[in-house]
């Protein structure tokens, strides 16, 4: 079985990684989609965000990463893949998150693939990590040359270096 695991992933983190291993136990396969969404200024293209997460599973070989466009069942259903995983980290997550998997149930109703959502809970230690905060602290840490720890506990080592190079 296969699920999607979508999301802009700007960057990757160790919870998105996380939770793609995680599931791809569950379900065998994981295609993680990363959304182009022309709509949005990414501080990482789409290029450069696809490369940053195969690097990430490069060792993987139950993930694959992808992007997408347009409507996420739409994709689902080129893709023959009726369940979406995503990650709760907590209460915010939840609030956001379940309009987003009616909407989608909804629109696939008609379509020849019904699409779920499945959620996996954070792992607690990765809790408090999300990819909005670790380039809020990369902003400030790389450009004044301050110790990049915990930014080191969040991310890989390679975006680590991406980050770095965007903001100093
Ligand atoms: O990592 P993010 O930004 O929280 O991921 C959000 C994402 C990409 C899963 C969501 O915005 C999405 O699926 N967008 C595709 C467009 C779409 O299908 N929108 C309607 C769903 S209600």
């Amino acid at each position: 079985m296969s699920a999607i695991y979508p999301g802009s992933f700007d960057p990757v983190t160790y919870g998105h990684i996380d939770i793609a291993r995680r599931s791809a136990k569950v379900f065998g396969r994981i295609i993680v989609a990363v959304l182009d969404n022309p709509d949005k200024t990414p501080l990482f293209d789409i290029n450069e965000r696809m490369a940053l997460l195969r690097e990430a599973f490069s060792q993987d070989t139950n993930i694959e990463v992808e992007s997408f466009s347009g409507l996420l069942v739409d994709y689902a259903q080129q893709k023959g893949i009726g369940t979406i995983v995503r990650g709760l980290r907590g209460s915010e997550d939840i609030a956001k998150e379940m309009p987003y998997a009616i909407w989608n149930r909804k629109l696939s109703t008609e379509l020849a693939i019904p699409v779920e959502t499945v959620y996996f809970t954070a792992e607690p230690d990765l809790a408090h990590i999300s990819s909005s905060i670790v380039k809020e602290v990369a902003a400030f840490v790389y450009p004044a040359g301050m110790s990049d720890t915990e930014i080191t506990q969040a991310v890989p080592p390679i975006v680590c270096t991406a980050l770095r190079e965007k903001y100093i």
